[in-house]
């Protein structure tokens, strides 16, 4: 990793991802002293210093139970401002102004881009235009691109201002521990891996699903759906991570190549092994088209043609408005060759399953088998857990870790592009389906 930046400058300062996750992750980051350089927020809205640090308070208060005054005052007072159009040279002259005076003429500065994918572009653009992009770490926040010939176009465009190591593509899943945890348990173990294959596993499940509706984000959300919003980025990055071979070492580039991969041997999605399903009164969210055929529900087949892998399905299913905010991998073993005990319930023995959960409360459950006290060799199953919060103590938050590296220079937790482009690859045929979805109630697992 490295070099370490001497600056960030955080475009969509006033945004709602800025007040939501960014700027609570900013506070701690300088709680703990990982945040020491001058931060510069970017803005089109015309706001004066008092204006920034309410925000900058309002949004820390809303994010944190207990504030610690001092760490907050020492975050506000190394914010500034710099408001413009970001299609105006003078807006990115008056940035350059800006760093020169808090960082120096030289620093190397972080540019995140927390604004609309349509400027990612326009911003690069700006920052070339004024010569800032000689020193310049890019990093993006998703979507990269809506397909895989516009992630394309929109990697060119970025690429002709910094060189691929100096561009950062932000899925904060893979700022996520519990993701990260997932490698660390596979590979750190022997337990787990001889399992870990087509001779063991019958299927695996992975059920991202959360229990509230899109809210605000209706106009956001139409554009993109489920497909887009969380399977090509956050739930492909997941299951790499869950089914992919030893990386060589943990670097960067050998984990990537890992991915790689992965994502290389996965079939691209046939539409007949697609559900596409709509909560009932989305069409009635504001920014929703009356007649939207966006899908707020997805379950889907993949088939992983390699080695490992091959004959083992691996279904998921996303969504919102269902039933609870969970995201479970489930990995269902074979059941024994023979069944020598009878069950407590009716019907055969449940298989073994090792249920990975990512959150809200993570942890490892594997569901076993064990004699039921009392007459008869009754086998009943026992779920034998581990609550890594419990075990471990709390864990810090995706957009930390994110901020943290990307001022360290450390990309090991960001998108390498050939991956992101075998994800796209993946779902591009069922992108743009425009069959209705089925419909479901709000609060239930999606259509039948
Ligand atoms: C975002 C999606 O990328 O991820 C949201 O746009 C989704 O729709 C969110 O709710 C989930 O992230 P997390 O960290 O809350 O699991």
């Amino acid at each position: 990793p490295g070099p370490a930046a001497d600056a960030l400058v955080l475009y969509g300062v006033t945004g709602d991802l800025a007040r939501k996750m960014i700027l609570p992750a900013l506070y701690r980051l300088t709680g703990r002293g990982e945040l020491t350089v001058p931060v510069v927020g970017v803005a089109r809205s015309d706001w004066d210093p008092a204006a920034l640090h309410k925000h900058i308070e309002d949004s820390v208060r809303a994010a944190e139970s207990d504030v610690d005054d001092g760490v907050l005052d020492k975050l506000q007072r190394s914010v500034f401002m710099v408001s413009g159009d970001y299609n105006d040279r003078a807006t990115f002259q008056r940035l350059a102004d800006t760093l020169r005076e808090k960082a120096g003429a030289d620093a190397l500065t972080v540019h995140y881009m927390a604004v609309p994918p349509a400027l990612f572009g326009t911003v690069a653009d700006g920052l070339a235009d004024v010569g800032l992009t000689d020193r310049a770490r890019l990093v993006v926040e998703k979507p990269f691109g809506h397909d895989l010939a516009s992630a394309q176009a929109l990697n060119a465009q970025l690429r002709k201002h910094v060189p691929d190591d100096r561009l950062f593509r932000v899925d904060h899943y893979l700022g996520k521990e519990p993701v990260e945890d997932l490698l660390v348990f596979r590979f750190a173990n022997t337990l787990i891996e001889p399992l870990w294959n087509r001779s063991w596993v019958d299927r695996i499940e992975i059920t991202m699903a959360e229990n509230f509706d899109v809210a605000d984000r209706g106009s956001f959300y139409d554009a993109v759906g489920t497909i887009r919003d969380v399977v090509q980025n956050h739930l492909l990055q997941v299951l790499a991570y869950l089914t992919m071979e030893a990386p060589q070492t943990d670097s960067a580039d050998d984990q990537r190549d890992a991915k790689y991969g992965l994502l290389h041997a996965v079939r691209t999605v046939d539409p007949a092994e697609v559900v596409r399903g709509q909560y009932t009164g989305y069409r009635d969210v504001r920014g929703v088209a009356p007649d939207s055929t966006t899908e707020t529900f997805v379950a889907l087949t993949l088939h992983i043609d390699n080695w490992r892998w091959s004959g083992v399905p691996v279904h998921i299913r996303a969504g919102k408005a269902l039933p609870e905010t969970v995201l479970d991998l489930v990995v269902v073993l074979k059941p024994p060759p023979c069944s020598l005990f009878p069950t407590a319930g009716d019907g055969p023995a449940p298989p073994n399953r090792i249920r990975l959960r990512l959150q809200p409360d993570a942890g490892i459950t594997f569901f076993v088998l064990a004699k039921q006290p009392g007459g008869g060799d009754v086998a009943t199953e026992l779920p034998v857990s581990v609550d890594f919060r419990a075990a471990l103590g709390p864990v810090y938050e995706a957009y930390e870790r994110i901020f943290a590296d990307a001022l360290a220079g450390d990309p090991t937790h960001f998108s390498r592009m050939d991956n992101l482009e075998e994800a796209w690859r993946i779902v591009g045929p069922i992108l743009d389906q425009t069959t209705p979805p089925l419909p479901y109630a709000p609060g239930t697992w999606g259509p039948a």
